[in-house]
């Protein structure tokens, strides 16, 4: 059964060694070095509950930057870090892949190339990328949602490249996949609101299902690919050890962007293929 058969059945894909470990710590190095050459004047506090996100400019305006966010634990309630700066931050996002040529170059290879063709895109844009920290002891869950609520075309098209740079582990917080449960369709979407700040636009009031997950526990080195339909999510991280990971969303660019979409990049800088 070939790859795109097994993509097709359980909505998303494992494959250990795509990376090799060289590129990986490569990688590791160069958003250590973005952290620690960022000065925190802007605070933002990322999580997945509306509240915070609302209204977020820092957040809103991150399509074509390069951003810094913070983990929710990170703060003393004087507002003073807990932990060293390094050890702080929650992830990098959203446009590392165009704006840094280390992330350029990790993110655009013929391999990826060939894998987004086979998996059906016709027209591969590498709209947003995340570079995700999973802190020792403060990297906190994410809940179970689906990739194109926040990265929306129509019809979806919303396709992940998740890369472990680390081992990832259950102690960690691992990926948890529900295998077929891409069928379900698109719950919802978070939009640009009206009057300001963001909201989720609702499709189908059905809950996505709360059993069914399986853990992902991959290699340093893994490839995870993710249907934009697929609900997972990952555990906090309750260890002594980070779990660093990479993810680039690519959407088909044959596909309509709608405008209301809360990710949104400058005319000069609109997303591009490999
Ligand atoms: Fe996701």
């Amino acid at each position: 059964m070939s790859r795109a058969d097994d993509f097709e059945r359980q909505g998303f894909l494992v494959l250990p060694d795509f990376v090799p470990a060289a590129s990986c710590d490569a990688l590791k190095a160069r958003a250590e070095e973005l952290v620690a050459g960022f000065q925190p004047e802007t605070i933002s506090i990322f999580t997945t509950h509306e509240q915070t996100r609302t209204s977020d400019e820092y957040f809103l305006s991150s399509g074509d930057r390069i951003r810094f966010f913070f983990e929710e634990g990170a703060f003393n309630k004087d507002g003073s870090l807990r932990q060293d700066k390094a050890l702080s931050i929650n992830k990098l996002g959203h446009a590392m892949h165009d704006l840094d040529p280390r992330f350029d170059a990790f993110s655009r290879t013929p391999e990826l190339a060939a894998l987004a063709t086979e998996l059906g895109l016709k027209q591969p844009l590498l709209l947003q990328s995340m570079y995700i920290f999973k802190q020792p002891y403060i990297g906190g869950e994410v809940n179970s949602h689906q990739d194109s609520t926040f990265l929306y075309t129509d019809p979806p098209t919303c396709l992940g490249f998740w890369f472990a740079l680390e081992d990832a582990t259950l102690e960690n917080g691992c990926l948890w996949a529900l295998p077929g449960g891409h069928t379900l369709g698109l719950k919802k979407r978070f939009v640009r609101a009206p009057g300001g700040g963001t909201a989720f636009q609702v499709l189908d009031a059905t809950p996505l299902p709360q059993e069914g997950f399986v853990p992902l526990e991959v290699k340093k080195g893994t490839l995870v690919v993710l249907h934009g339909l697929l609900p997972h999510k990952s555990g906090a991280n309750t260890s002594p050890r980070s779990r660093h990971a990479y993810s680039v969303h690519l959407i088909d660019g044959a596909a309509s962007y709608p405008e209301d979409n809360w990710l949104r990049r400058s005319p000069e800088m609109p997303a591009r293929g490999f």
